[in-house]
């Protein structure tokens, strides 16, 4: 079993396919779910299936390194860390002092639209094709080595609210199987 710790800010629809994947479950143990955001869903889902949850609020600490010293020291023991909607940019101290492995889901085709709203973005700039990415983090927002992508074409009657339901489905499936690839294959 690899321990790991799943980092979210919202509603947790990832991080639900990710603990609730039968083959997955096999393999990986949340030790821990960080959350930035008080009240966020993602720490209702975490605590019905009885995983830990750290939530902080950053205006609580003096800076950004020293809410991550406190996240750090929770999370050194897991090899994995899954981002899974969480809003905060890992810094080039967390990236520096952490062993293990970070990979985050994007829903773009990275290297296109990085950051913010990247659906909206996206279907505002009307692309054809629009799509996820999984890839590994580094010191460049959205900007690490891209390990997996999906895409769906954007139809005539479609809206921002219809196609961001699409990318969703498209996340629930690739996230947990891109994972499942990565532990097998480290
Ligand atoms: C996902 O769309 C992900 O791509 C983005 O944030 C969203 C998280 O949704 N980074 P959820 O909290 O997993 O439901």
């Amino acid at each position: 079993m690899r321990k790991v710790a799943i980092f979210g800010s919202g509603t947790g629809s990832n991080f639900e396919k990710i603990a609730d994947h039968p083959l997955l479950k096999k393999e990986i143990s949340i030790d821990l779910v960080i959350c930035d955001k008080v009240g966020a869903a993602v720490i209702e889902k975490a605590e019905s299936r009885g995983i830990k949850t750290f939530v902080f609020s950053a205006k609580d600490y003096q800076d950004k390194v020293s809410y991550e010293k406190d996240i750090l020291e929770r999370v050194k023991d897991c090899q994995y860390i899954f981002l899974a909607g969480y809003m905060r940019i890992i810094s080039p101290y967390f990236l520096n002092n952490y062993k293990g492995i970070i990979l985050n889901l994007h829903p773009s085709l990275l290297p296109k639209y990085k950051g913010k709203d990247a659906i909206k973005q996206a279907f505002d700039n009307k692309e054809k094709e629009i799509g996820i990415s999984i890839h590994y983090v580094n010191e460049e927002l959205d900007g690490g080595d891209v390990i997996a992508q999906d895409k769906l074409k954007v139809l005539e009657e479609d809206t921002l609210e219809s196609v961001t339901e699409r990318i969703h489905k498209l996340e629930h499936k690739l996230y947990p199987e891109t994972i499942l690839k990565i532990i097998t294959a480290n």
